[in-house]
């Protein structure tokens, strides 16, 4: 079919087929010390073959062993994680598609114990309301080591030949603890004001260029609000000025996000059942737009067709964001392209955040 979102688009150097990005989804499913498996490769080339423009993996760790989120996560922290990256790209690339690494530190959202013994690291040492869990705040040498942990795993994506990393900047992990007033209440270069606060960002885009090459796509998947009610936390006003820093830093596209663990259902929210509960994130996706002069990614509840065409005829975003539908329907943007489908049949239950089997949709009933 003949749609907006067929045209393709420019990320930095990058040349992406159409404007359909499959947003990054942990699939539970790494080997044993997070080397990309044989089933995740077949995972990125299901998703390729199907259409996806635009490939963005599961965030990747950049430090052991406390910058790791969840079991059958990926791990980016050694070099030794380079080559199944290699082949998840070969098999991207075969279809035409690109691959983008999403390379992450989980914070204060490190499971409690894990590695036994040690809390998770944070910049300030702020209660998580959702566990009860108290992080310990990072020591300033710390805080250098994780920049150069960030810039190295930019390096690996480059050298397994990936098209590009995003730097996770949303959804309560480390870097969006740092940007948030609620989760950064530091007062030395690292905390305090907007400019200290994104300072960690500006840290990393500098020392990832050295790594990488000033050619090589940078992203980053930011948050536009913390997704709690009241004061004292991430407002849009900082996230647009923070998009604005990131674009004079160089990033090539800035996907637009929201919520932290404690706030529940922002980032996946339930139930998208009709078409005005989709592209819940496209007020802020237009701001971030309006305010800084790179590629917007919309995310968040996208399930219509025509949601999505509007979306980017409207100028709220240059390109749309998938990640659920992708799970039960990895070919859903093929199936759009010949018309087979107007609408993913995901119906955003949420069941897909399965760390005991892997990821795979549970919703009964024939795959459409
Ligand atoms: C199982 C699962 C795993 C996810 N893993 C990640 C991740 O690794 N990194 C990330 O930025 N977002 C992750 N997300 C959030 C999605 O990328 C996306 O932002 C969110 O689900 C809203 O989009 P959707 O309505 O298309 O699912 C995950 C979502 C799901 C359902």
């Amino acid at each position: 079919m003949v749609s907006v979102l067929f045209e393709p688009v420019s990320i930095g150097g990058l040349k992406v087929k159409n404007r359909f990005v499959r947003s990054a989804t942990n699939d539970y499913m790494g080997g044993p010390d997070g080397e990309v498996s044989d089933r995740e490769v077949a995972l990125y080339r299901a998703l390729a073959a199907g259409d996806a423009g635009l490939i963005i993996s599961g965030h990747a760790y950049v430090q052991h062993q406390l910058g790791k989120a969840s079991v059958g996560q990926n791990a980016i922290y050694g070099d030794r994680f380079v080559a199944g990256y290699r082949r998840a790209a070969e098999a991207v690339h075969a279809y035409g598609a690109a691959l983008v690494v999403q390379v992450s530190h989980a914070g204060r959202q490190t499971p409690q114990d894990w590695p036994a013994g040690q809390d998770p690291v944070a910049p300030s040492a702020v209660t998580d309301g959702s566990t009860g869990l108290t992080p310990r705040a990072l020591t300033e040498e710390e805080i250098w080591s994780l920049v150069d942990a960030y810039a190295a795993a930019v390096g690996r994506a480059k050298a397994a030949g990936c098209d590009g990393a995003q730097i996770h900047v949303a959804h309560g992990y480390l870097l969006s603890s740092f940007i948030s007033p609620y989760t950064n209440r530091r007062t030395d270069m690292w905390g305090g004001s907007l400019e200290n606060r994104i300072r960690i960002l500006g840290e990393i885009m500098q020392r990832a260029r050295k790594a990488a090459g000033n050619d090589f796509p940078i992203l980053a998947k930011l948050n536009s609000t913390d997704g709690l009610p009241g004061e004292g936390y991430l407002t849009l006003q900082d996230a647009v000025a923070t998009a604005r820093s990131l674009a004079g830093w160089g990033i090539a596209a800035i996907e637009v996000s929201g919520g932290i663990r404690e706030a529940k259902g922002v980032m996946s929210a339930p139930g998208i059942a009709r078409p005005e509960q989709e592209a819940y994130f496209a007020p802020a996706a237009k701001a971030v737009k309006a305010a800084a002069n790179v590629p917007v990614i919309l995310v968040g509840g996208l399930r219509s067709l025509d949601v999505m065409e509007r979306a980017v005829q409207d100028g709220t975003a240059d390109l749309v964001a998938l990640s659920r539908p992708l799970v039960r329907e990895p070919d859903l943007v093929a199936k759009f392209r010949t018309g087979q489908a107007t609408r993913a049949t995901c119906v955003s239950c949420n069941a897909c955040f399965n760390p005991a089997e892997g990821l795979k949709c549970r919703l009964p009933g024939k795959k459409a």
